[in-house]
């Protein structure tokens, strides 16, 4: 029962502009919306060094990054100013430690089937520029690399979702110690996921 889908979490952060453009309500009302429960949640100004082991949890992550957004420009037919995936990286890096510690970020978890998949559905993909109409980045933001780059700031997307079920639990990890995660059930918890609804007239 433990490894069914329903109790996959996942963790979301509603980044600083999210709470200054005044989309808290708004952006949790979509994961709650589909029916994922919220098991723990907190508002903290994190600071420098947190956020800066936050994205070193996964240790390919510098290079990774750097490589997207090289690509990203590649694929709008724009050449990178950098095109070295570290410097890209640690660029990328400085500004998110900047944008993170701006002010109050509310970090979350959301628990219920294929939740790590379903929250970066409904968060759309990275750089609001090109996230589908319906997310929340596509809905709310219109932000683009090259202008945050240019700009020389992090690109303002006002979430942060989980990519993948372990690094999920990573990040989990560093946002929130076990105690402040709340084991309970949800009303609707039976009808999502019960076997048998017969009864339910
Ligand atoms: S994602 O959404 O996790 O798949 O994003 P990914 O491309 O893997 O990681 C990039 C994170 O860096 C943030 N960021 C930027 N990326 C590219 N270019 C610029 N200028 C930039 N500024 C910030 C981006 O939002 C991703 O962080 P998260 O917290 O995952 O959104």
């Amino acid at each position: 029962m433990n490894n069914h889908p329903r109790n996959e979490r996942t963790l979301a952060l509603i980044k600083p502009d999210g709470i200054q453009r005044s989309l808290i309500g708004e952006i949790m009302s979509r994961y709650e919306r589909i029916g994922l429960k919220l098991v723990a949640m907190k508002m903290i100004v994190p600071t420098k060094d947190f956020i800066e082991k936050f994205y070193n949890l996964d240790p390919e992550w510098m290079i990774k990054t750097g490589e997207k957004n090289i690509k990203a420009y590649k694929d709008k037919g724009i050449q990178h100013p950098m095109n070295d995936p570290l410097k890209v990286s640690r660029f990328i890096l400085d500004k998110l430690k900047m944008y993170y510690t701006s002010g109050p970020v509310i970090a979350m978890i959301w628990e219920g089937a294929h939740a790590v998949a379903i929250v970066r559905k409904l968060t759309g993909i990275t750089e609001p520029l090109m996230s589908d109409v319906g997310t929340i980045r596509g809905d709310f933001m219109l932000d683009s690399y090259k202008m945050a780059d240019d700009d020389k700031r992090s690109i303002r997307n006002l979430v942060h979702a989980s990519g993948s079920v372990t690094e999920a639990e990573n990040e989990i990890g560093h946002w929130f110690s076990q105690n402040e995660i709340i084991k309970y059930r949800h009303v609707q918890e039976g009808i999502l996921y019960d076997v048998n609804i017969d009864g339910m007239e």
